[in-house]
């Protein structure tokens, strides 16, 4: 799958991240199923544990939209490296967008991607409650 377009809508993404404390700019572009894009980005608040990642930010943006399937999320961020997901927020993928493909992009514009379930193998989810 040629992802460059997602990347290139997750850097644009970061352009209007609030990264006010850390000054770390992340940006995400969640693909849905039907081809839309949802755009995401950090926003710090001064009780810096109300925070909101970019990733958080793009899928409850999408599915308060009424968007429910999804094919992959880019991530890119103001550093030159790589910016993987953090741990809340690969709960919060794999919960709520399944084992999508993560698409990770630097400064080079070199690409990585992963399966959500390469980051979060085992991990808890809505079937726990079915048993
Ligand atoms: N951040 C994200 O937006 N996504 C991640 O997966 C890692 C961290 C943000 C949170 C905070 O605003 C800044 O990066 C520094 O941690």
């Amino acid at each position: 799958m040629e992802y460059n377009f997602l990347v290139e809508k997750s850097k644009i993404a970061l352009k209007k991240a609030r990264p006010t404390y850390s000054n770390f700019y992340v940006g995400a572009a969640l693909l849905a199923e039907n081809g839309d894009i949802i755009l995401g980005c950090n926003i710090e608040t001064a009780s810096y544990g109300l925070t909101i990642c970019a990733e958080r930010c793009a899928i409850f943006k999408a599915i308060s939209e009424g968007y429910t399937k999804f094919k992959a999320i880019a991530i890119a961020s103001s550093s030159d490296d790589f910016c993987p997901p953090c741990g809340a927020c690969r709960e919060v993928i794999m919960d709520l967008c399944g084992n999508i493909d993560v698409v990770l992009s630097n400064s080079k514009n070199e690409i990585k991607i992963f399966k959500m379930n390469e980051l979060l193998p085992f991990n808890f989810g809505s079937d726990f409650f079915k048993k």
